[in-house]
């Protein structure tokens, strides 16, 4: 057996969910590495239809121990939240399991995350919110509270008394806002401890033990490698690595025991928040995938920004995560378009570029220079097999096979678990 790390291939929504729900149905263990209730990943299966901001999108594989990872950051509230959707839908979930490591998103982080985020003004980076980022800052600066945290009423206390007291002189004398009340924060979270306690558990050993006993483990990914913090279009990135170097931290393993590294990439692109995005269609084409692709935000409701494929930021993502291999998205949302687009390079004061840069200042100069490929004008969601796609369909994938450099192992045709072309199969 082996491990399978699912990455976020592009600027995240790629639809991670739909192929660890897929993947998850042979797998023993899926462990959600980063990220926090930033994410939101889609599952329909015949169970229904959800969307999960932190529980692992493996959960409806009744034998799969879903792990949420030292790497990610909880929001209690959001996670009761979930426990209860599922609950509501007779979905066993007592085989989640939290890691005493994670750390905790307080109500500071999220007052933070709003009040940073309306400082920036125009150069508000368009955060979903949830105080990710700031969970995550304290965490880098030795401020966090960790989910076995939860679990002590006095350390919690202790840690609280410490950390509530900058942030309060922070709130009233930096953004004249009212200070939060240590006691309240201690009593809501202890019982949030309290609720979570039969999850609460060193991840490490069970991890290691899967290991050893060689079971099929998932590695799940949040957000996408143009959101990471070190090789996204920084600063308007997520807080944390959304690479396959933040799996193996994020989950607790060695990058020696990763078998496969799956780049989940929507056939299109697609951002929400700011920043940059070179292939950006403004046009009607543009609306044309918003609307055919309902791309509107899982997590936050705000519609996706819409553009071709970019290959030029998916082979920077397949350098930094090694892909063994691809998982091409949505091919069915490209069904009506006489022509479709691939961006092979940029151009940038009349030079052209053929490597992602770095800067975002350059970046915003990039007008994308394209291909453009006859389209297939018909359904795709019934192909169950790559020859079962009109030949057009197989061209437009075997170019982006060849762009990216690097081979496609499945294709998603649909929403629905069924609705995919397995080329590869993990098993
Ligand atoms: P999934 O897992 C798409 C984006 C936000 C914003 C930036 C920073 O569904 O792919 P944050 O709240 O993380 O500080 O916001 O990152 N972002 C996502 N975009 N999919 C996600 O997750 C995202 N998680 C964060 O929109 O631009
Ligand atoms: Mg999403």
């Amino acid at each position: 057996m082996s491990v399978v790390a699912v990455i976020g291939g592009q600027w995240g929504d790629e639809g991670k969910g739909k192929i660890v729900d897929l993947l998850a149905e042979q797998a023993d263990v899926v462990i959600r590495f980063s990220g926090g209730p930033n994410a939101g990943h889609t599952v329909v299966n015949p169970h229904g239809e959800f969307r999960l901001h932190l529980i692992p999108s493996g959960i409806f594989n009744d034998h799969a121990l879903c792990i949420i990872g030292n790497g990610a950051v909880i929001s209690p509230t959001v996670l009761l939240e979930e426990l209860e959707m599922l609950q509501a839908h007779a979905i066993n979930a007592s085989r989640l399991v939290i890691s005493k490591r994670a750390h905790v998103i307080m109500p500071y982080h999220v007052l933070i995350d709003k009040l940073e985020e309306e400082a920036r003004g125009d150069a508000a980076i368009g955060t979903t919110l949830r105080g990710v980022g700031p969970a995550y800052a304290d965490k880098a600066a030795r401020l966090g509270i960790r989910v076995g945290d939860l679990l002590d009423k006095d350390n919690l206390h202790a840690k609280l008394r410490f950390v509530l007291e900058a942030k309060n002189r922070i709130f009233t004398k930096v953004y004249g806002a009212s200070p939060l009340s240590a006691k309240e924060i201690h009593s809501e979270y202890r019982e949030y401890g309290k609720r979570l306690a039969p999850f609460i558990r060193e991840t490490g050993a069970i991890v290691h033990e899967a290991l050893d006993a060689g079971k099929l483990i998932l590695l799940e990914g949040a957000q996408g490698t143009l959101l990471d913090v070190d090789f996204g279009t920084y600063p308007y990135v997520t807080a944390c690595p959304t690479t396959v170097g933040g799996a193996c931290i994020g989950a607790g393993l060695s990058p020696t025991k990763i078998d496969r590294v799956l780049g989940v990439f929507k056939c299109y692109t697609t951002r929400v928040g700011n920043g940059p995005m070179p292939t950006e269609l403004k046009d009607d084409a543009g609306e044309a995938i918003r609307q055919m692709g309902h791309e509107y935000g899982a997590t936050t409701g705000r519609p996706r920004r819409c553009g071709w494929f970019d290959t030029v930021a998916a082979r920077l993502s397949a350098r930094i995560n090694g892909y063994t291999g691809i998982v091409l998205t949505r091919l069915d949302i490209l069904d009506t378009f006489p022509s479709i687009k691939i961006c092979t390079s940029y151009n940038v004061d009349g030079k052209a570029l053929t490597d992602f840069p770095s800067s975002t200042a350059i970046l915003e100069k990039c007008t994308p220079v394209c291909e453009e490929l006859p389209g297939w004008q018909c359904p795709t969601t019934s192909a169950r097999r790559l020859e079962d796609l009109p030949p057009q369909a197989q061209a437009y994938v075997k170019r982006l096979e060849e762009l990216i450099g690097c081979p496609v192992d499945f294709i998603s045709v649909g929403m629905r678990r069924e609705e995919s072309i397995a080329i590869k199969p993990i098993a």
